[in-house]
């Protein structure tokens, strides 16, 4: 398959959050709020224009994958920055098919070479795993609310990076603080689609 994957540009945006609702439509909640997040987090200070990618195929974007900076900070106010990746989102007749580990495989070694230190995310397990993610508690950075499970996970991508830093991470509120009506109103300009509950809403992670 002749994959190309590229940075971002301003006139792919809205054909970006289309797939983007289009990867996330009921797979863990009726309808989604990612590409609603995508379409504020772009101008936000933590976004990380570098690292905003898209797989193209014959000239028709078929992925996406964004970054945002966080940071774990320790009980003694100690700080490190750590990147986030996420939405990532393929379309759904091209799934499966290794675009999506090409997204993250290439900007994860961008990232190093830009000297970015580690990857934080919240996400299936299973999946992650091949990419060398561990638990987050391993390296005892817990979330903001200080809580730990399989879905959060880390790497570090340069050795021994995390060693010491301990503590919780926070991201920006606009993963956290989705007024809904705004949603709704920015969901409306899309095509519309039915919200249901599926079997992928009731798989924990
Ligand atoms: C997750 C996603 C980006 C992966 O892209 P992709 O191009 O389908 O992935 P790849 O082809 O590289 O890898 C496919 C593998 O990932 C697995 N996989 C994909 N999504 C998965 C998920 N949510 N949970 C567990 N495994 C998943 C597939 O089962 C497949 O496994 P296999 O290699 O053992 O057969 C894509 O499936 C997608 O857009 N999903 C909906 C949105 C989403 O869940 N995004 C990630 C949020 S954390």
């Amino acid at each position: 398959m002749g994959i190309e994957l590229r940075l971002e540009e301003e006139k792919d945006h809205r054909i970006v959050e289309e797939l983007t609702r289009e990867a996330f439509w009921n797979v863990y909640k009726p309808g989604c709020d990612e590409h609603f997040v995508l379409h504020h987090l772009r101008s936000l200070p933590c976004f990380v224009r570098e690292l905003d990618f898209v797989a193209e195929l014959n000239g028709m974007i078929v992925g996406n994958i964004v970054y945002s900076k966080g940071t774990v900070l320790s009980d003694v106010g100690r700080e490190q920055e750590v990147l986030s990746f996420g939405p990532v989102g393929v379309l759904p007749a091209y799934q499966g098919q290794g675009i999506g580990s090409r997204l993250i495989k290439h900007t994860m070694e961008l990232a190093k070479h830009l000297d970015y230190k580690a990857v934080v995310i919240f996400g299936n397990s299973a999946y992650y795993q091949r990419f060398g993610f561990e638990a987050a508690q391993k390296f005892a950075i817990s979330t903001a609310q200080g809580k730990n499970f399989d879905a959060f996970m880390a790497k570090e991508l340069v050795a021994d990076s995390l060693q010491g830093i301990s503590g919780r991470l926070y991201m920006d509120e606009v993963f956290f603080n989705i007024d809904q009506e705004q949603l709704e109103r920015y969901d409306s300009a899309f095509p519309a689609r039915e919200k249901k509950v599926t079997i992928t809403q009731l798989k924990g992670d």
